[in-house]
C-alpha cells in the first residue's frame, strides 16, 4: 500500500499517491527558491541524478529567483520532457511561510479596496501558481516544509539506517531549529524552535556588525575567529538565552531584523563598546575577538543542543543540515566533544539542498520507501562541458592553446609542471559541483607548499581578505599521513589539524587546522590522477583547492565562464577539459571585452560574441 508522510514524516496510507506509486519509473523534481540560493534537482527512481543552483546559470550570486534554467538543465541531463515528470516537490510550506510573513507585517494592512488586488498577487506569487504558470506543469505538486526538507536532505543521503537529526538555519517557513530522528523512510520531529529565535540570525547579526555581508560573510567570521580571543563571549551571551531543553530565545533588544533592514540594533554596539565595522575597512584585533567570541558562543549552544538531542534520541549517528550546519568548525566540535559517534552533514546544507530533501521526502511519501539509501559520495551533479565545445570555442578564436585530446597523461604532466613552477591553475573538468564548495571540477589549484600562494591567489583572483584560509585537496589514501583525520571527508565539511611532515603553509590556518577534501578515483578520476602525479613528482599528495570564481561571483559553470574568469583575473594557466592555455595565449580582444564588461550575463554574452 502506498504511504505518505505527514508533516512530521510519519507513515500513513493515502490514496492520492496510489496511481503514482504503481508507475514503473518515478521522476521527481525538487525545487528550492525565493529566499537564498535557489536550486533544482531530479530524482529518478529515488536516485539523485542532477542538482544545480540557479546562480550557476544566471551568474547572479546566491540567485533567489525561481530556478527556471536549473529546471531545464535537470530535464535535459536526464533526456526528459515535462510529460515525464511525475511530481514536483517544493521545499517549503508556502502557507506556513505566509503566516510568518503576515505576523512580521510583511503583508501590509490595507484598505479593503486594495486588499483584494494585493491578496490576488500574493496567491499568484505562491509557488504552486509559479510552477503551473512557468513550467506548464499539471501534475501533483508536493510541499515539504522547510526544516523537513533540510532533515530529509541529510538523513536520506547519510547512509545511516537510523539517526538523530538536527536542522538549524536562519528561517524557512516558521521554525529555525528542529530536533528529530529518522529510520528507513520515516522522519519524525519532536521539537522545534520558532522564528524569531534563530541561531542563524544570531550569527548573521554579528556577521553584519563585523562589516560582512549577511548570508554570505558567515564563512569570513568563522575564518577570522582563530585570530582572536573569546574576550567578548560574556557580552555576546547576553544576546541569547539558552534553556536546558531544545529551546533558546534571542534577546530582541539587540536584533533589528523584525522591523528594519539591519540585522542588529544600536544596543549591540553599546554592548560591545564599538560602532559596527564599515565594510572593507581595516580589521582590528577587536573584530577578531568579536568573531572568536560569537563562534565560541555558537559552538557552546550547538553542543548543548546536540547533547539534548542525544538525550532524546540515543543514536550513535547524527545528521545535520540547514545553513548553520555549514559552520564546519562548530560541526567538528560537536563531533569531537558531543555524544554522537558519527556525523553526516548534507554538503549543500543551505537552502539549495532543500530541493534535494523535498524531492527525497516526496519519493518517500509516494512509495513508502526511502530514496536510494547509499551514502552520498559525491556532488558532481551539475552541468558538464564537452571537449568538443571547448575546442570549438578555442579553435575559432585567435587564442593560443594546447590540445591534449586523447592524451590525458600529457595534460596531467603539463599541469603538474606548471603547479611545480608555482603557477596558479584554473581547472575545469566534468560535471560541476552542487553546493557551495569547489571540489576539483571547477577549482583554482596551486602548490600548497609555497607560503606565498595564499597572498598570491588573493591578489590574482579572489581579491578577498588575506586572513581567510584556503583548503587542501588530498588523495584519500594519503590523508592520514598529513591530517589528523581517520575517515573520508569528500565535501570539505570538517576541519582537522595538519600533522604533515611537509610545510603546508598555504593551506594551514593560523590555529594549525585545515578544511580538508579527500579525493578518490571513484568519484573524480582525473583530479585523483592529477594529485597522484603531483605526489609522484614532489612527495606531496595535496593541492591547494579553492573555488574557481572572482570575488562576489558564482563559481564558473561553462567553458565560457571559465575563460571569462581566466581572462579577467591574473590566473596563470587555464585547463579546461582537454585544453590548456597560458596568459600569453589570450587574444587581445578577449582581454578588452572582459575588462570593459566586468560582470554578469551581458559580459558573458559579449565574450561569446567575440569568441564566435
Ligand atoms: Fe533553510
Amino acid at each position: 500500500m502506498p504511504t505518505q508522510k505527514n508533516s512530521n514524516g510519519s507513515s500513513q496510507p493515502i490514496a492520492k499517491f496510489e496511481r503514482l506509486a504503481k508507475r514503473p519509473h518515478l521522476n521527481i523534481v525538487g525545487i528550492s527558491a525565493g529566499y537564498h540560493d535557489s536550486a533544482c534537482c531530479l530524482l529518478q527512481d529515488g536516485v539523485l541524478v542532477a542538482a544545480v543552483q540557479e546562480e550557476r546559470f544566471t551568474r547572479v550570486k546566491n540567485d533567489k529567483s525561481f530556478p527556471r534554467k536549473a529546471f531545464r538543465y535537470c530535464l535535459e541531463q536526464a533526456g526528459l520532457t515535462m510529460a515525464d515528470i511525475d511530481c514536483i516537490a517544493y521545499y517549503e510550506d508556502p502557507y506556513m511561510k505566509l503566516g510568518r510573513q503576515i505576523w512580521m507585517g510583511m503583508i501590509p494592512d490595507l484598505p479593503s479596496e486594495r486588499r483584494e488586488g494585493i491578496l490576488d498577487r500574493i496567491v499568484k506569487s505562491q509557488p504552486e501558481q509559479i510552477i503551473r504558470r512557468l513550467f506548464g506543469f499539471n501534475g501533483p505538486i508536493e510541499f515539504v516544509d522547510h526544516h523537513l526538507s533540510h532533515a530529509a536532505s541529510s538523513f536520506f543521503y547519510s547512509g545511516f539506517d537510523e539517526a538523530a537529526i538536527l536542522t538549524v538555519d536562519g528561517v524557512g517557513d516558521w521554525p529555525t531549529t528542529s530536533y528529530g530522528w529518522g529510520k528507513g523512510s520515516h522522519i519524525e520531529r519532536f521539537e522545534q524552535v520558532d522564528f524569531p529565535d534563530s541561531l542563524g540570525f544570531f550569527y548573521s547579526a554579528i556577521t553584519g556588525y563585523l562589516g560582512f555581508e549577511v548570508n554570505e560573510g558567515e564563512y569570513k567570521v568563522m575564518g577570522l575567529a582563530p585570530y582572536g580571543e573569546p574576550v567578548y563571549a560574556d557580552q555576546i551571551r547576553n544576546l541569547i538565552e539558552v534553556s536546558s531543553d531544545g529551546q533558546y530565545r534571542l534577546n530582541m533588544k539587540y536584533f533589528a531584523f523584525l522591523s528594519e533592514d539591519s540585522m542588529f540594533t544600536q544596543e549591540l554596539s553599546t554592548l560591545l563598546g564599538e560602532p559596527p565595522r564599515e565594510p572593507e575597512s581595516e580589521l582590528r584585533q577587536f573584530h577578531m575577538d568579536v568573531a572568536r567570541s560569537v563562534q565560541a558562543v555558537l559552538e557552546e549552544v550547538l553542543l548543548a543542543k546536540v547533547r539534548y538531542l542525544h538525550s532524546k534520541v540515543p543514536s550513535e549517528n547524527l545528521c545535520m543540515a540547514g545553513g548553520v550546519a555549514l559552520n564546519v568548525v562548530a560541526n567538528g566540535r560537536c563531533l569531537r566533544e558531543g555524544p554522537f559517534k558519527r556525523l553526516f552533514v548534507q554538503p549543500a546544507a543551505g537552502d539549495a539542498g532543500g530541493s534535494v530533501g523535498a524531492a527525497a521526502m516526496a519519493h518517500a511519501r509516494i512509495t513508502g520507501k526511502p530514496p536510494y539509501r547509499k551514502k552520498l559520495d559525491h556532488v558532481y551533479l551539475g552541468p558538464e562541458n564537452t571537449s568538443e565545445d571547448a575546442y570549438n570555442i578555442l579553435s575559432t578564436s585567435s587564442a593560443k592553446f594546447q590540445d591534449f585530446r586523447g592524451k590525458e597523461e600529457e595534460l596531467i604532466r603539463y599541469t603538474v609542471d606548471r603547479l611545480i613552477e608555482g603557477k596558479v591553475v584554473g581547472w575545469s573538468h566534468g560535471r560541476m559541483e552542487f553546493g557551495p564548495r569547489s571540489l576539483g571540477a571547477r577549482s583554482i589549484l596551486a602548490d600548497p607548499r609555497r607560503p606565498e600562494m595564499r597572498d598570491r591567489i588573493n591578489a590574482l583572483v579572489k581579491m578577498r581578505e588575506s586572513f581567510r584560509p584556503f583548503a587542501p585537496a588530498v588523495l584519500e589514501s594519503k590523508a592520514h599521513e598529513h591530517f589528523d583525520l581517520d575517515h573520508a571527508s569528500p565535501f570539505m565539511l570538517e576541519t582537522c589539524q595538519v600533522i604533515s611532515p611537509i610545510d603546508l603553509s598555504a593551506i594551514t590556518h593560523i590555529d594549525g587546522s585545515a578544511r580538508v577534501q579527500t579525493v578518490t578515483h571513484e568519484t573524480n578520476p582525473r583530479f585523483a590522477r592529477l594529485l597522484e602525479e603531483f605526489n609522484r613528482r614532489t612527495g606531496c599528495p595535496i593541492l591547494l583547492n579553492t573555488s574557481f570564481n572572482m570575488r562576489g561571483e558564482p563559481i564558473v559553470c561553462t567553458t565560457v565562464d571559465a575563460i571569462m574568469c581566466f581572462v579577467r583575473s591574473q590566473i596563470d594557466v587555464l585547463v579546461v577539459e582537454d585544453f590548456a592555455m597560458e596568459r600569453a595565449g589570450i587574444p587581445a580582444l578577449w582581454d578588452l571585452q572582459a575588462t570593459e564588461k566586468p560582470t554578469g550575463g551581458e559580459a558573458v554574452g559579449h565574450l561569446v560574441y567575440t569568441l564566435l
